[in-house]
């Protein structure tokens, strides 16, 4: 099947959970570089969605913001009319919270991609682009370091974050075999960038440092992440839309592992900070070991190359959240506290 949206001068997108970090960041690319593209931004507002990542492109004649839920078929099949492609971004997407609350994930991540996959047959097969976590693959040991996650690896979730979001992959690839719906799918690493909420680690270390507080590092601080910097996920998406092949998957890093020590560290010397701001607490249950792709597939067939280091990436981002407080700091409030105490209290 080709992809029907190569070479296309003008697309019509429906954006779920444009809202939130990786879809707000996309949103805002995507109408820089392509701004006769219009976008429908469908985005239910939870903890994690803020219109005010996105306040630069408020009142933008291509763009279009609808408050709602996936899980609302009538309104998913209305606004999805007459779109090219869905790109599905929204999610329950903290493992933390999996752990406190997996009903909640099971209801967006499983019941909502369904909904939408419906939506998409039932309009006459629409484009439907999914994105997806390496978190799916399940965990690596540290002794293999020669190993890393690829389109070929099986799905062994250990999360449920992790798992609701591999049983979402499996019913975006089931409407492929079974009805024919031109899917792709895409499974990334660690995202880190502007406006990611500061209930993840990167953004919870700076703010928590400019706050003058310790950083809860978990368990020994030798888990191993794959970072990726936002824009670089944003342009590997991209590059699927328009060329991807239909039916396929593409697996995105950056081929920056880092232990959370060292991530720390990092964190701790761009802000002149010493060790002494470490605090090991309790381990997360079942926490991964060690997260590592190889992104061969996505380079070799769509050119696409990650453009950030890690270490000009990380500097600015700090720096957006120092330049940003306004942003943060009225995030990291009310139902956040609630969450903080509900974790530590567990
Ligand atoms: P996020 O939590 O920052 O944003 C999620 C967005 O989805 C929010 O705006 C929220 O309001 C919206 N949303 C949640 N439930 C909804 C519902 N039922 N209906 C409509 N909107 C709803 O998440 P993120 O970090 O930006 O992740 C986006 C996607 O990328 C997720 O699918 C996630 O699994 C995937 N992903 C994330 C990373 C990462 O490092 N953050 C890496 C790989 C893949
Ligand atoms: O790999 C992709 C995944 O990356 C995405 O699918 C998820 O949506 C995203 O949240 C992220 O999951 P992680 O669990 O890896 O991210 P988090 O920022 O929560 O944690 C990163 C590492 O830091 C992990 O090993 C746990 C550790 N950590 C995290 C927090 C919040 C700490 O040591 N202390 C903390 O307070």
């Amino acid at each position: 099947m080709t992809n029907s949206l190569e070479g296309l001068k003008y697309m019509k997108m429906l954006v779920t959970g444009g809202a939130g970090f990786i879809g707000s960041n996309f949103v805002r690319y995507i109408l820089e570089k392509y701004p006769d593209y219009q976008i429908i931004n469908l985005d239910k507002l939870t903890y994690a969605g803020n219109l005010e990542n996105l306040k630069e492109i408020e009142g933008y004649p291509n763009y279009k913001f609808v408050k709602g839920d996936i899980l609302n078929a009538e309104l998913v099949e209305h606004i999805a009319k007459d779109v090219d492609i869905i790109v599905h971004f929204a999610a329950e997407s903290h493992v933390d919270r999996s752990v406190l609350d997996p009903f909640s994930f099971v209801k967006t991540n499983v019941l909502g991609t369904f909904v939408l996959l419906e939506a998409a047959r039932k309009l006459g097969n629409k484009r439907f682009h999914h994105i997806s976590t390496d978190e799916v693959f399940g965990a690596l040991a540290l002794e293999d370091s020669h190993k890393a996650f690829h389109e070929e690896t099986p799905y062994d979730p250990k999360s449920p974050y992790s798992s609701s979001k591999a049983a979402s992959d499996h019913l975006v690839r089931a409407y492929f075999h079974t009805y024919g719906l031109p899917i792709t799918i895409s499974n990334c690493s660690n995202n880190y960038g502007a406006y990611q909420f500061p209930e993840k680690v990167i953004p919870l270390f700076v703010t928590n440092l400019m706050e003058g507080k310790k950083v809860p590092l978990y368990g020994d601080g030798k888990n191993v992440r794959d970072w990726i910097h936002v824009d670089d996920h944003c342009a590997a998406i991209d590059s699927i839309i328009h060329q991807g092949k239909i039916g396929h998957t593409y697996v995105i890093g950056a081929d920056s592992e880092k232990s959370n020590y060292e991530l720390t560290m990092a964190i701790l010397k761009t802000m002149g900070m010493s060790e002494d701001m470490i605090e090991f607490v309790k381990d997360r249950p079942g926490h991964d070991r060690r997260y590592a792709v190889r992104s061969h597939k996505i380079k070799a067939e769509l050119g696409w190359q990650p453009k950030m280091d890690f270490d000009a990436g990380i500097k600015k981002t700090i720096q957006w959240y120092i330049n940003n407080e306004w942003w943060w700091r009225r995030v990291k409030s009310g139902e956040y506290l609630e969450y903080y105490d509900r974790w530590y209290n567990r």
